[in-house]
């Protein structure tokens, strides 16, 4: 009974505005509002990927896995139970809210807070982004993927596999010294049911906002160019230049958002068969670019 992929992002924001600007103006998102004023960002046929809520701080709440379907839905919400996690029903009007069938909510070993849903209704108006992207890489691979903090490595991925069907797709493993003494960076990647690459990875190191990045795909190499030409103009902190990364090919560049996190806007993504794949272990995160710089103070 495995997730099927990312279905969406919640995200709290303390000027929706901001949001707004940057993801609608900038990144190329479509906007509606929510029922409840908050922001919901479209990039494909869904009413919502991203939900930016009115809230007084600027994080990441929570990521929506979406189940395929209400037996896979049932059966790991009573997994997750047997295995003692504290699952809550998500009440009708929060499922209403999620635009699903049904929701419920949890936390990972590493205190991230995740929903499960099943059930979706589309929106039936065509994606338009009104800065001219061409479209975002969605559909079957779900929305991209979550980079979560897990300081307790192997207990968060290990729930994520035994309890929610994620499988090993790579590990990396960063040298952060010459000195062979100083432990590598160990990050876990793990796909769901689609042929994303991965669509949650694991680092081990603390996120004040909860998140360490959320990734978008786009169609087109031009398209990440012209994001990056807007992010740039706009004045948004390039966190990381472009680049390729080892393992799911993703050529992208990563902006900071305003809500204290990244995001990586990329195209060109690996799409793996689960039947013949090997999970590799990676000894580089990029195989050209990517030059980071921390934000300014
Ligand atoms: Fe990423």
């Amino acid at each position: 009974m495995s997730v099927q992929g990312l279905g969406y992002v919640r995200i709290s924001a303390t000027d929706l505005a901001a949001w707004r600007k940057f993801a609608v103006d900038t990144v190329g998102m479509m906007p509606a509002t929510a029922p409840d004023g908050s922001l919901w960002l479209r990039v494909d046929d869904r009413p919502f990927r991203f939900v930016v809520e009115q809230g007084s701080a600027d994080r990441f709440l929570a990521a929506g896995w979406e189940m395929p379907s209400q037996v896979h839905f049932t059966a790991c919400v009573e997994g997750l139970r047997r295995a003692g996690i504290a699952v809550r029903d998500g009440t009708a009007d929060e499922a209403r809210a999620r635009c699903v069938n049904a929701v419920a909510m949890a936390s990972d070993p590493a205190g991230n807070a995740f929903e499960l849903y099943w059930g979706r209704v589309r929106a039936y108006d065509n994606f338009v982004s009104a800065v001219g992207v061409s479209g975002f890489v969605v559909g079957d691979l779900g929305l991209g993927h979550v980079v979560l903090p897990a300081p307790q490595l192997d207990e968060t991925a290990s729930f994520y596999k035994s309890l929610l069907g994620f499988g090993d797709t790579d590990e990396m493993r960063l040298a952060m010294s010459p000195d062979p003494a100083v432990p590598e960076l160990r990050l876990q990647f793990l796909h769901a049911a689609c042929r994303r690459h991965h669509s949650l990875a694991l680092i081990p190191m603390p996120a004040p906002s909860g998140l360490i990045h959320t990734m978008l795909e786009m169609r087109e190499v031009d398209d990440v160019g012209r994001a990056l030409d807007r992010c740039v103009a706009a004045g948004y902190h390039i966190s990381s230049s472009l680049g390729r990364h080892s393992n799911d090919g993703m050529l992208g560049f990563y902006v900071a958002t305003p809500g204290g996190f990244d995001l990586e806007i990329g195209c060109m993504g690996v799409t793996p068969d689960w039947n013949t794949w090997v999970p590799t272990r990676s000894l580089i995160p990029s195989i050209w670019g990517h030059q980071w710089s921390p934000p300014p103070q």
